[in-house]
């Protein structure tokens, strides 16, 4: 907590975003406000994002990870039973004393906007714009699953009944706004969490864990756990004190999870190969748009990442989408995230794997319209790669590389195209653009994926308006939507009231 407050307690008035809600936005009954964005239009918050990135290079936040390490099985079963326990007291709370305190966690994580960007960018490369809508949607699930629990208690003649204890796997490219979003819906629904932040962005899960205690979540509720991936992390998922565990990560590690212990109640968001269509009545400028920041955002590092742009009739056969999207491209400044003029920052780790292979080599009938360029010696900073001639069912149309690589395919009609987004397994984001409300009313009635976007991209779902979630295999579990009506009721079971009342 020293560390956190030493970062953003305001000193004179430096570290903080200045005056952020000194416009209070209008509220409508029922109405949602979600939580704005830090402007960079306003000249102090640009002051204050400078300050940020000056300490980027020397940040120690989330230093409190190192507390958290656990080595062995019996400590880990220790921890995992005193949790299950305080689980059930949290659980036999008013739900409405959850609530309260997560409309305080919402203060908190918004007070602690600087810390977060920081350990973002320090460890996990993410830059100012794309961390700072992490910050916007923790604070938005916090209040969102508030107001969820509030009616949670009974529904329909139901009374729910919470989940003692969620396992709470979180991924590295998110490791804000996920960890917040999974944990905090677990405390409202009255469950004890365990969160296990993902190893490479383990210091952001603990910096989010700080604010979480000091807004009032209690510190035997929310137990920050780190344990080495093999048989202790076997052990962590399989340990029969879990009741559920909330996974956004690789449709392997859901497998996994699954080999581990068959029965598990799993609510996983999994991987996804996302394409975006153009047609010849698109606006193509807003296209342009939408594909880069869809695309090359975060370096690609987003399971909602569009890695896949379906150029259909007219777009296929002019250069007019093709030299304009590559201008785009091209003009990306890739570098450091602690540079303010940096728009896409490094990969979390040395590119390796399918990504690797996916920056380095072309398959049969391809060509770099861009060739990736390594520019670092350890390989995680890369120019932006375009390849074309992606043939369907190819490597580069099924797999998903989680990197700064968009393949381009073209299709004769829009069925084809649509066809084209439909031959992959996973179906977690798609997009559209067509100004035409035939072809709009086509796409939503055939593609297959848990998020549509019609002229916007695909990444960066918003609470409440656009629930996310993935279909296929992009989801394992009952698919629940994150920031969606419904994800509360699933974090528990249900027993039926009427027979006695
Ligand atoms: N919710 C994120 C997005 O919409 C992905 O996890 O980009």
């Amino acid at each position: 907590l020293a560390s956190l407050a030493d970062v953003d307690t305001p000193v004179a008035g430096r570290h903080r975003v200045p005056d952020r809600h000194a416009a209070v936005p209008p509220s409508a009954p029922g109405a949602f406000a979600n939580t704005p964005d830090t402007d960079p239009s306003v000249p102090e918050h640009r002051v204050w994002v400078r300050e940020i990135l000056a300490r980027v290079p020397d940040s120690t936040l989330g230093a409190g990870i190192d507390d958290a390490r656990v080595h062995d099985a019996p400590t880990l079963d220790t921890v995992l039973r005193d949790a299950q326990r305080a689980g059930r007291a949290w659980g036999a709370r008013p739900a409405a004393d959850r609530a309260a305190i997560l409309d305080r966690a919402a203060g908190v994580l918004e007070a602690h906007r600087g810390a977060l960007l920081e350990v973002m960018a320090s460890e996990a490369g993410k830059t100012i714009d794309q961390g700072d809508p992490e910050v916007s949607e923790a604070v938005d699930f916090a209040h969102w699953y508030a107001e969820l629990a509030r009616g949670l208690d009974h529904v329909d003649g139901a009374t729910f009944v919470p989940d003692a204890l969620t396992l709470v796997a979180p991924p590295w490219n998110f490791p804000v706004a996920i960890p917040a979003g999974s944990t905090l819906a677990a405390l409202a629904a009255g469950s004890a969490v365990v969160l296990k932040p993902a190893a490479p962005a383990e210091r952001c899960g603990a910096v989010l864990a700080d604010a979480l205690w000091e807004a009032g979540v209690p510190r035997d509720v929310l137990r920050l756990v780190q344990v080495d991936e093999g048989a202790l992390g076997r052990e962590l998922v399989a340990h029969p004190c879990v009741d559920r565990v909330i996974l956004t990560g690789a449709y392997e590690t859901a497998e996994l999870f699954r080999s581990f212990r068959p029965d598990l109640p799993l609510l996983a968001e999994t991987s996804g190969k996302n394409a975006i269509v153009v047609t010849p009545s698109a606006d193509l400028d807003l296209a342009v748009r939408d594909v880069v920041a869809s695309a090359f955002g975060h370096a690609g590092q987003k399971c909602s990442a569009a890695s896949l742009v379906v150029l259909v009739g007219a777009v296929a056969t002019s250069r007019r989408l093709r030299s304009q999207l590559l201008d785009a491209v091209s003009s990306l400044v890739v570098g450091d995230a602690d540079d303010a003029r940096t728009q896409m920052g490094p990969l979390i780790e040395p590119a390796s794997g399918k990504l690797l292979t996916g920056l380095t080599e072309l398959e049969p009938g391809q060509a770099w319209a861009l060739a990736p360029r390594r520019l670092d010696d350890a390989g995680r900073l890369w120019t932006p790669g375009v390849v074309t001639g992606v043939r369907r069912g190819s490597r580069t149309h099924r797999t998903e590389y989680f990197g700064p690589v968009l393949g381009i395919m073209t299709a004769a009609t829009l069925d084809d195209a649509i066809d084209l987004v439909n031959d992959v397994d996973y179906g977690l984001t798609s997009g559209l653009h067509s100004l035409h409300a035939d072809e709009i009313g086509t796409w939503l009635d055939r593609v297959q994926a848990g998020n549509l976007y019609v002229n916007r991209g695909t990444t960066g779902a918003i609470v409440r308006r656009q629930p996310f979630g993935g279909w296929k295999l992009s989801a394992v579990g009952p698919g629940a939507k994150a920031g969606g009506p419904s994800y509360l009721v699933g974090l528990g079971s249900w027993t039926s009231t009427r027979a006695t009342t």
